[in-house]
């Protein structure tokens, strides 16, 4: 079983700042540092990590191997990820002193994809695997009906939120993973209390996890629903931790644990990364997730 990922591959330039700036504001960063991010390559190190397979289907610009590198060396398989001309994708991060963030984001490679190219990199995938995406690469319908059309489980996380995503074809996802935006957007209210109703009466086949950050996540299936509360940690950076939070659900999810226990392990993962800086860095390994637990 291999979880093929199609997600973007950023260059994270992160910038510590004593508050997000302002409108019309310039304002000094305490310092800066460029790492690996970017929502797919976050979650396909977080399944690495978790000891999952996953084969990252990517591109990045000429002249950044360094992350297809860094990819590799935490366990991803990058044999689908390809070096193309032009810039990579990037996202300028302000982080301020409480660990929230906001980010710009330049699409570059991970915009660049067409249907042979994706059709390439899927060939050898079977019924067994899980195709994994998000929403920062161009393709993403291509992507979905070649998962479906070969009997894929397919996952989504539809991050960031575009209006166009609630035109793909949703109902063909074994899980959704969303935050309250995304799912505000796709359930149409902004009732908390009837998000997961009104989201599981849109995709009844789904499994549904709501992420809802210090307040932990929810999941919903035909059979049930469960909650899980957040750890309280002391909060460095909050970047990449919902990415964790979906490479470490989805791992415990395939190696069959049960829901309350992918719940667990994802929210457990996510409190840990929120801990430590920068997206990619901060992402525990499965020892430090079980010991978290313990
Ligand atoms: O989810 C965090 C990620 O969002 C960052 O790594 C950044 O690249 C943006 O894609």
């Amino acid at each position: 079983m291999t979880v093929y990922n199609f997600g973007s591959i950023n260059i994270d330039m992160i910038y510590r700042v004593p508050h997000l700036v302002k409108p019309g504001e310039t304002l000094a960063s305490r310092s800066m540092s460029t790492v690996l991010g970017g929502k797919g390559a976050n979650q396909s190190v977080a399944l690495a990590r978790a000891g999952t397979h996953v084969q990252h289907v990517g591109r990045i610009g000429d002249g950044d191997q360094w992350a297809s590198k860094q990819m590799s060396d935490a366990g991803v398989d990058i044999r689908g990820v390809e070096s193309v001309a032009g810039p990579s994708g990037h996202a300028i991060i302000q982080v301020d002193d409480n660990g929230e963030n906001s980010i710009i984001l330049h699409g570059g490679a991970n915009q660049s994809f067409d249907a042979t190219a994706l059709e390439k990199h899927l060939q050898e995938a079977t019924p067994d695997d899980w195709l994994l995406i998000q929403n920062e690469c161009n393709g993403i319908q291509t992507a979905m009906d070649i998962a479906a059309h070969k009997g894929m489980r397919i996952a989504f996380n539809p991050a960031p939120m575009t209006p166009d995503v609630a035109a793909l074809p949703l109902e063909q996802c074994a899980v959704l993973i969303v935050n309250e935006t995304e799912a505000e957007q796709l359930a149409g209210t902004t009732d908390p209390d009837e998000l997961l109703n009104r989201l599981a009466e849109k995709y009844p086949q789904s499994r549904l996890v709501l992420t809802l950050g210090a307040k932990g996540a929810v999941l919903h299936s035909q059979a049930e629903q469960f909650r899980q509360q957040a750890s309280a940690v002391d909060v460095v950076d909050t970047t990449g931790a919902g990415d964790t939070f979906v490479g470490y659900f989805l791992a415990a999810m395939i190696s069959g644990l049960d829901d309350q226990e992918c719940l667990r392990r994802g929210c457990a993962a996510a409190a840990l990364s929120v801990t430590v800086a920068g997206a990619t860095p901060s992402i525990p390994d499965a020892a430090a997730v079980d010991a978290f637990l313990n």
